[in-house]
């Protein structure tokens, strides 16, 4: 399918398995060229399952790597400061390889796939990777909404119908539980830094230290104090250029709901029936098996 006809249907979209993986036609047809992407050691990569805080995530690190500078750090839309790099020009302006083309090291680079997907470069050449996760129930809320304001992927249909389709893995990007397992027994081998979304929310200032000291960096207190504040739910909505709002119409429509919607740990209880929470939770157990990753706000 060519970008010409994307653009004339703009949600025609479908998956393609990628190694067991479904991936987006866009960044399928491009996949062996992602493979073979090679890093600079000095580049960081943040992966994740979307909507588990990716853009929170990214938000901080570019801020620690600049000293916390609010206006270097508004140089540039979050999506040119950090290179997604699968994205195509369906969700982009320009491929993220390209944009890694014209960026200098060390670069930040952000990716959703799972991790035996991720271009053995990065491996090899020992990047530093943070994993951000979030728990299961409020990141398929995240996406429900999120694929409200996607204007690239078809119509989202009911509530009861995506939580479905999360439950049995059919989303882009692959199962959830997969996902998150796949970084979870990958960490130590690969020295990833396994983020949890709940415990950015809990001690936001915690985290940022974890981070900037697994980053090798050393910043005195008011600059962490500084990058806490600037990263704030609050902050960074308010911000344009963090919060996805300089994207046209036609690629994320915020008409009703925003990109940065609540920021909130717990959301899922607004919208899970008794009995949904319930099916799910057992599924959960199951999905997971004997993998005992420390989710919160589960219950
Ligand atoms: P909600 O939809 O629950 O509000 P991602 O960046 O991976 O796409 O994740 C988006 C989710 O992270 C959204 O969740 C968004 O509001 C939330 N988020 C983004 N920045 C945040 C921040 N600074 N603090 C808390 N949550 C944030």
């Amino acid at each position: 399918m060519s970008d010409q006809q994307l653009t004339s249907d703009a949600r025609a979209y479908h998956l393609i398995d990628v190694n067991g993986i479904p991936l987006a036609d866009h960044i399928a047809k491009d996949f062996e060229d992602v493979s073979a992407f090679c890093p600079d050691p000095s580049d960081v990569l943040i992966a994740s399952f979307p909507k588990s805080g990716t853009t929170w995530t990214v938000e901080v690190v570019d801020q620690l790597f600049h000293n916390g500078d609010a206006e270097l750090c508004k140089r540039a839309p979050i999506t040119t400061r950090c290179a997604f790099l699968e994205a195509s020009t369906r969700i982009r302006e320009e491929k993220g390889l390209d944009l890694l083309k014209r960026m200098d090291p060390p670069r930040l680079i952000k990716t959703h796939l799972p991790l035996q997907l991720v271009p053995q470069g990065f491996f090899q050449n020992k990047c530093k990777i943070i994993y951000v996760a979030r728990n299961p129930k409020d990141t398929v809320v995240s996406n429900f909404y999120f694929e409200q304001i996607n204007m690239t992927t078809p119509e989202t249909g009911t509530w009861e119908a995506f939580l479905d389709y999360f439950m049995n893995g059919e989303m882009e990007w692959g199962c959830w539980y997969d996902h998150v397992k796949g970084y979870w027994e990958g960490r130590e081998k690969c020295n990833i830094f396994y983020l949890f979304y709940e415990d950015m929310k809990e001690d936001p200032r915690r985290e940022v230290v974890r981070l900037m000291k697994y980053l090798d960096l050393s910043l005195s207190d008011e600059v962490i104090d500084r990058v806490v504040a600037q990263t704030s739910f609050k902050e960074m909505r308010d911000n344009p250029m963090a919060n996805y709002s300089v994207f046209p119409k036609d690629i994320y429509d915020t008409s009703n709901f925003k990109f940065m919607r609540k920021g909130l740990v717990g959301d899922w209880q607004n919208h899970f029936t008794a009995e949904q929470a319930a099916t799910f939770d057992l599924d959960c157990q199951k999905r997971m098996g004997p993998v005992d990753i420390p989710f919160r706000a589960l219950l």
